[in-house]
């Protein structure tokens, strides 16, 4: 496996059934981990990227098999914030050292373009240096362009699985692949910086799955990628699915380091959730992203996306605290700006930008 692992860093692409091969056997993990980590000091030095999510609403017209805030779920208590509450936010997370928000909620039809469009120019007028990514699922090409038009600078949107089949198991019927896929791609034609990604261990997955992910993440060529483990909700159809493991989701992220080494990854809640050290055992792998959330503490336990979330009774200077903590215990730096993709090894990260960090958040 060391071959291939060799042959990954070096070239960035691998055939399917050498993807195949290396994400069923799981071999030579802390080999993997350790290239992974020194492509990541060669591109971003030390440094960890912050995003301050904000969960704006849980109102959600899906159904996704998997989620907990699913349209279906009657136990779910719905909330939206109101724009104010959102400049609340934010104006809370910049005083904390955050440059970039991420919006994200369910397919709320309450927010629509225009909504959306106005938020959007709300927070790029109060905070002109600041990226503003939203997360609010799939939209007509115009509606993406109306946002991107409004300031909004990127996009996240996870494409589950790459295998339609494996698509078809998590969705209901009016979800397909194939809209998800046209999605990603008009975000990228209209310029917006773009996030795709996956649950590791979702129910039906196969190494022929995640392979399919991995070239379909070599395809899109996109700036991150959000990779986490799948934790049922009780309140789901599948609520009583194994959950993926730790290790899976270190060794994706790892491999995922080496295909694209300038890729945002996050190191994420899930990860957090299933594995007391998860988010630090992320970065180690190769992630260079934690997005600790901004949301008021009065909703964060209504966006249970899955069991167990942690984080949900922290306001988000506790939060901070803890994982500015959590980063430096394992040798890394969050730093305060807005993270762009690095271009070229080193560039602006390793010799200004961390020697810079820890300012706002000393
Ligand atoms: N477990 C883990 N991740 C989940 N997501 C949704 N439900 C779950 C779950 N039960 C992820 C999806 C979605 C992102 C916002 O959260 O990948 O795109
Ligand atoms: Fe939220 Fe540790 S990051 S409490």
């Amino acid at each position: 496996m060391r071959r291939l692992i060799d042959r990954l860093e070096q070239n960035h692409c691998l055939e399917k059934e050498e993807w195949i091969a290396l994400i069923a056997e799981q071999k030579d993990a802390e080999y993997l981990f350790e290239r992974a980590r020194s492509v990541s000091r060669r591109y971003y030095g030390n440094a960890v990227f912050s995003r301050g999510l904000i969960e704006f609403t849980n109102y959600c017209k899906n159904n996704c098999y998997y989620c907990g805030i699913r349209r279906e779920n009657r136990g779910v208590s719905r909330y939206r914030l109101s724009k104010e509450e959102i400049l609340d936010c934010c104006k809370k997370g910049y005083a904390l050292g955050f440059r970039t928000f991420v919006l994200q909620g369910g397919e709320d039809v309450y927010y629509d373009d225009e909504r959306l469009a106005d938020l959007v120019r709300s927070v790029k007028a109060a905070h002109p240096d600041c990226a503003v990514t939203l997360s609010v699922g799939e939209k007509s090409k115009e509606s993406y362009q109306k946002l991107f038009d409004a300031g909004a600078d990127r996009y996240l949107l996870r494409h589950e699985t790459a295998d339609a089949i494996h698509y078809g198991r998590l969705h209901p019927k009016d979800l397909t692949l194939a809209a998800r896929m046209d999605c990603l791609w008009h975000l990228k034609e209209i310029g917006f910086q773009v996030g795709c990604g996956f649950m590791a261990g979702s129910p039906g997955q196969t190494p022929e799955c995640l392979a399919e992910d991995m070239l379909f993440i070599t395809k899109l060529k996109p700036q991150m990628a959000g990779i986490g483990p799948f934790i049922p909700h009780h309140q789901t159809p599948f609520k009583d699915e194994a959950a993926g493991s730790v290790e899976l989701t270190l060794y994706l992220i790892g491999l995922l380091r080496l295909l694209k080494p300038n890729l945002l990854l996050p190191s994420t809640t899930a990860l957090g959730t299933i594995d007391k050290n998860g988010r630090e055992r992320g970065i180690l792998a190769g992630a260079n992203v934690v997005m600790p959330n901004l949301s008021p503490v009065g909703v964060r336990k209504k966006y249970a996306l899955y069991d167990n979330k942690i984080c949900t009774g922290d306001e988000a200077a506790e939060c901070c605290k803890c994982l500015n903590a959590r980063m430096k215990r394992i040798g890394y730096e969050i730093v305060a700006h807005r993270g762009d993709p690095a271009e070229e090894p080193g560039g602006n990260y390793v010799q200004r930008n961390v020697s810079q960090s820890g300012g706002i958040y000393q």
